[in-house]
């Protein structure tokens, strides 16, 4: 990781200085007492490019190109409209019902994997692994503190399990056809960069590209899917044999399904 360190708000409540000394445990990091400085002040003294500001319970970590931190909008917008009768693109490539299991490999800030975990309801499971310790632990502590008002996103966030793993190494461990569904959204090759929701993470996320070790994996630990999103123009469907593509006709990402 970068240099990071972690730090509190301005006033060094003993909440926040709890909250940080936790990620600079969990993390291995340095933690800095504020002291009223800037954190450009911070950046400057400790040479850090990044840092981890607990801030009001909750973890927001400051990069050069933005802040980075936890929250359920887009999947919160995306179950409102499934509840409204819409279609979901990557519910449908995932075919996913009720009851049903999702090994998410790329979890990020979890978005995909709280949808998944409202369509799949109490009977099912979603797990989500993310390679960045730093990505990792904001959004499995941002996951475990958010309290939504609506009950059904509520209990879809807190159904998520995150681990910080790196699915190469993960998915060699399971057993053949022990999830329904495998899943990847890793950072695109071309990224949109009117994404911005996925812009704060670029500096921080693992940018090496799904390879097709990995996919003959996920065949095998898959019982019924292996779906994988990706810029709706990609090359990469077609190297990593992704020969059915779902996605809207003039949607800037679709989904390429290898059936079990
Ligand atoms: C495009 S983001 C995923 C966004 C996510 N689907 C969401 O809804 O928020 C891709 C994420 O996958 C992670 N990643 C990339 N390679 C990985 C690997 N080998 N194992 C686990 N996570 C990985 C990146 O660090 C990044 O956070």
């Amino acid at each position: 990781m970068d240099n990071t360190i972690v730090t509190t708000e301005r006033k060094n409540h003993s909440d926040s200085i709890q909250l940080a000394q936790h990620a600079a445990d969990t993390l291995n990091l340095q933690l800095v007492m504020r002291h009223h400085e800037s954190l450009e002040e911070l950046r400057e003294k400790y040479k850090a490019t990044n840092v981890l500001v607990a801030r009001q319970g909750k973890y927001v970590l400051v990069t050069p190109e933005g802040e980075l931190f936890f929250h359920p909008n887009m999947s919160q917008l995306r179950i409102k409209n499934i509840r409204m009768g819409d279609e979901d693109h990557m519910i449908r490539a995932m075919d996913l019902r009720e009851g049903m299991s999702v090994l998410d490999c790329t979890l990020g800030f979890g978005a995909d994997s709280i949808v998944a975990s409202f369509v799949t309801g109490q009977g099912g499971s979603v797990v989500g692994l993310e390679a960045s310790p730093i990505i990792s632990f904001i959004t499995g502590e941002g996951m475990k503190s958010f309290l939504a008002t609506n009950y059904e996103l509520h209990s879809a966030i807190k159904r998520v399990r995150v681990i910080n793993a790196d699915y190469n190494l993960y998915l060699k461990e399971l057993p053949d056809s022990s999830v329904d569904v495998v899943y990847f959204d890793p950072m695109f090759r071309h990224p949109l960069m009117d994404s911005h929701n996925i812009n704060p993470l670029r500096s921080v996320a693992d940018h090496r590209p799904l390879e097709p070790e990995a996919v003959k994996e996920a065949m095998r630990v898959a019982r019924c899917r292996v779906v994988m999103k990706e810029n709706s123009r990609s090359k990469e469907f077609s190297r990593l044999g992704f020969s059915d593509i779902s996605g809207g006709k003039h949607s800037k990402v679709h989904y390429g399904i290898i059936h079990i």
